[in-house]
């Protein structure tokens, strides 16, 4: 059968991480405590009201809903004027071959994003043409590690699970893509990414047979 690959986006095609991590780091620091780069490895993949929840956990804050709401708003206004100036060249290394290579092999192509800005980055950095399905963070009530949104990529390309590859930074990524029943690739630290089925650094660790490996008819 016919396979697909899905992508996240931050963290694997793009490196927004350290943009979020700014714009958490700015708000706990507001509040009045430290979040750091190691905390923040937590908020990878996970939805921005679960990340605040988390934040103000980690602060011991508990807020009113209105409250919550307006930090919020906050960071996500903080991290629009960081990501504000992005263009192609916060592209991840090798990231643009992939794409080019399974979109000669017409292999159907997916994002898979917890994102609610994922769209305006794929446009700054102009890969959006290359995605045939883009689900993020405006269509998936159930955040990662819960796999909503690796099967309704997968049931909008048309292709059962078991035939999609996922590409993932994040540890709730990972086991997302496990749960579905897909194979999942981490990208990042092997140690951190140990559910994954195989584990890169980065893209330029990913070969053309490798692809080709990944591409073959399962039964
Ligand atoms: C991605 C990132 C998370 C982020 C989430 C929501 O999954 O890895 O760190 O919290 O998206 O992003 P948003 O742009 O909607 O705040
Ligand atoms: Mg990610």
């Amino acid at each position: 059968a016919q396979c697909g690959f899905i992508f996240d986006l931050d963290g694997v095609i793009v490196d927004t991480a350290k943009y979020h991590y700014l714009a958490w780091k700015k708000l706990a620091n507001e509040l009045g405590f430290e979040f750091t780069q190691e905390q923040n490895e937590m908020f990878k993949g996970v939805s921005r009201k679960r990340c605040l929840e988390i934040l103000l956990q980690i602060g011991g804050i508990t807020a009113s809903e209105e409250q919550f709401n307006t930090w919020m708003v906050e960071k996500n206004t903080d991290y629009l004027a960081y990501i504000a100036h992005m263009d192609a060249t916060e592209i991840l290394p090798e990231v643009p071959k992939v794409l080019e290579y399974l979109k000669k092999m017409n292999i159907p192509l997916a994002l898979g994003s917890a994102s609610k800005n994922a769209v305006p980055i794929l446009e700054k950095v102009h890969l959006k043409e290359y995605f045939d399905i883009i689900i993020d963070g405006n269509q998936v009530t159930k955040a990662k590690p819960d796999p909503e949104v690796f099967l309704k990529a997968a049931k909008q390309l048309g292709l059962a699970p078991q035939h999609c590859v996922v590409f993932e930074d994040a540890v709730a990524g990972i086991q997302a893509a496990n749960t579905a029943g897909m194979v999942s690739i981490g990208i990042g630290e092997k140690e951190v990414l140990n559910e994954a089925h195989y584990v890169f650094n980065d893209f330029t660790e990913i070969t053309l047979q490798f692809l080709d490996q990944l591409m073959k008819p399962t039964p």
